[in-house]
């Protein structure tokens, strides 16, 4: 997703923007673009490529200026190229803006301003916003940026600053995060706080409809009436360490070999010393939790994923109905309320577009929503009536790992605590499950010693023009996940299904030169999956088995076997993500593909 950064004060303008879209880069993008006012004068400067395409550029001239903006593009209106990038500036080139999100009704105020003799350069929706603001401009920025917002259907995080009130950096957004830094005669804003950390940790999350009018040594926030409002400086705990990758050739790599830490920091987090589970910073009464008769978790991408993996969670210990959906498809469903049901959202970034809307939608109905998100003051965060953090970290790969494993134990946690709710599991089956899950961390790190070969593996499987992901029950999302975490940094074509369902149609893709990972680990359905994988053998499929160590029998079957520690069902997926994101990981990088920033992807998808 595109990246905003803007900075009023006296230190080196180029510096700070370029480190500052530097740090949002891990999100993705094709184009980059700054804008500076010196003296009185707008200038502009941006380039297709990535950032040091641009700082190249810069090198030859000279870029001053008190107040600036900067902006990382990732296309959705206009290819990936220079008239396309942001900055993007006003007819008569007094304004400049950056902007991240998609204006939807920007072909009509386009033609509009067109038919009133605008002239524009780019494919881009953001352009129409920038010439819809000189439009309304008379002397006061705001309020020109006020007025041109009213036209606008969609959603948008934008900066916009003037050569007429050099002093000033006008902000507002409606769907899309903008965060404000605090500093000592200088202010900061952006789309993400990475962009924030190294300069000050005092911020303000704006909210919708908020604009912020910043000056070096001054903001003023109003709401959509106008009238000035005091937002809560927020005090960030957590260093920018995290976004480095303290040695590691990829901030994936780094994260993957970070998940014991993850789970025994959760662990310490909600269980407490007498081992009972405490969601202290949760905001919804246990009454809430304990009456409802239905959950109904939203989600994307990996997300889903533990979401599929957390209803088999909840449905098992606490016996309450799960549903669970996709947030592009979930938001246009019909939302059938018997009235004692939540909706829960799942999110690492927490500013996810789809879920979101589907929040916003449920609460329009009258849902409450309990939201499972890492990154504290998101959207989703903000929006939602309870929370349950990840407390994974910064999580900086776009490929999701650390995360997908906090997801998976802050839903077990929840499972466990929600059925002592409703009086559903014992004291003594609650202590049991809190005590295999205090093991967890250990059998990863057992697993992560198996790099070497696990790459090997990948050595032998690299140049296969797909892949088929099998699981049955629990682990069928894990064969998802694995299929996903492939493809997206890789670039191979993969496919994750329920293993009882290749007979069905999948197998006609079998063949010697496929191949097939295969999730058998112990579980009630393992004879079946030894079934499963008998059929793959008997078509020359190239069969590679995640099994429980001491499983011997798999070896008739097996081409290639990565074991993992014996750990009971429900737990298993939290064992079995870790050799399919290792397994990815080597592949792609095999592949000399892009692992942290693939193409195409970004880490925090803010737009529909
Ligand atoms: C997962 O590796 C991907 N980065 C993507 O599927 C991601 O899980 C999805 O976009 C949801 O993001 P969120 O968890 O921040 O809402």
């Amino acid at each position: 997703m595109c990246g905003i950064v803007g900075y009023i004060g006296s230190k080196d303008i180029e510096t700070v923007l370029l480190v500052g879209l530097e740090r949002l880069s891990y999100r993705g993008y094709d184009s980059a673009g700054i804008a500076t006012i010196f003296k009185g004068e707008l200038s502009s400067w941006k380039k297709p490529g990535k950032l040091h395409v641009l700082s190249s550029h810069l090198k030859n001239l000279t870029v001053k200026g008190t107040s600036g903006i900067g902006h990382t593009r990732w296309a959705t209106h206009g290819e990936a190229n220079e008239v396309n990038a942001h900055p993007h500036v006003s007819q008569r080139k007094k304004i400049a803006i950056v902007h991240n999100g998609i204006i939807e009704n920007f072909l009509d105020i386009k033609k509009k301003l067109e038919r009133e003799g605008h002239i524009f350069r780019s494919q881009t929706d953001t352009e129409v916003i920038v010439h819809l603001i000189e439009r309304y401009y008379q002397d006061n920025l705001e309020e020109a940026v006020e007025k041109a917002v009213l036209d606008l259907k969609g959603t948008y995080a934008i900066a916009v600053i003037t050569e007429k009130e050099p002093e000033k950096m006008v902000v507002t957004r409606k769907g899309s995060p903008l965060i404000l830094g605090i500093g000592k005669d200088e202010n900061y804003i952006s789309s993400d706080i990475n962009a924030i950390i190294p300069h000050t940790k005092d911020v303000i999350y704006l909210d919708d409809n908020e604009i912020g009018i910043i000056k070096r040594d001054s903001y003023q926030i109003k709401n959509k009436n106008g009238v000035i409002v005091t937002k809560d400086i927020e005090h960030i705990t957590w260093d920018s360490e995290a976004v480095e990758k303290s040695g590691y050739d990829h901030f994936m790599l780094k994260e993957i070999t970070e998940q014991p830490a993850v789970i025994r920091t959760i662990i310490s987090k909600y269980v407490n010393e007498k081992g009972q589970i405490q969601f202290k910073d949760i905001r919804m009464p246990n009454s809430d939790l304990a009456e409802i008769n239905r959950l109904i978790i939203q989600a994307c991408g990996t997300s889903w994923h533990a979401g599929l993996i957390g209803k088999f969670l909840v449905e098992q210990t606490s016996r309450v109905l799960t549903e669970v959906d996709i947030s592009s498809e979930f938001r246009y469903k019909q939302m059938i309320s018997q009235g004692k049901e939540i909706v829960a959202a799942i999110s690492q970034s927490g500013e996810t577009a789809d879920t979101i809307a589907c929040i916003r939608e449920a609460k329009s109905k009258f849902f409450k929503i309990l939201s499972f998100v890492n990154v504290k003051g998101s959207t989703i965060d903000r929006e939602s009536d309870g929370v349950i953090y990840s407390h994974s970290g910064r999580e900086i790969g776009v490929a999701s790992t650390k995360n997908f494993l906090a997801q998976l134990t802050t839903m077990y946690l929840f499972s466990i605590y929600f059925a002592q709710l409703r009086w559903m599991i014992s004291e003594e089956k609650a202590a049991e499950m809190v005590a295999e899950l205090k093991k967890v961390p250990e059998y990863i790190e057992t697993i992560l010693t198996k790099d070497a070969e696990i790459e090997k593996i990948a050595e032998k499987y690299h140049k296969s023009r797909e892949f088929i992901f099998v699981g049955r029950g629990i682990n069928f999302p894990s064969a998802l996940e694995g299929a996903l975490k492939l493809k997206e940094i890789s670039y191979i074509h993969a496919t994750g299904y329920p293993a009882g369902e290749l007979k069905h149609g999948p197998i006609a893709l079998i063949d010697d030169k496929l191949p097939v990972v295969c999730i058998a680990t112990q579980s009630a359905t393992y004879e079946k999956m030894v079934s499963n994988i008998q059929e793959i053998k008997a078509r020359k499929g190239k069969i590679i088995v995640i099994a429980t160590e001491g499983d011997e029998s798999i070896k008739e079957v097996a081409d290639d076997i990565i074991y993992v520690p014996n750990v009971s069902e429900e737990l298993s997926p939290l064992l079995v993500a870790v050799p399919l994101q290792m397994l990815a990981y080597h592949i792609a990088v095999k592949l000399d593909c892009d692992v942290d920033q693939p193409r195409n992807l970004a880490k925090s998808v803010t737009v529909e």
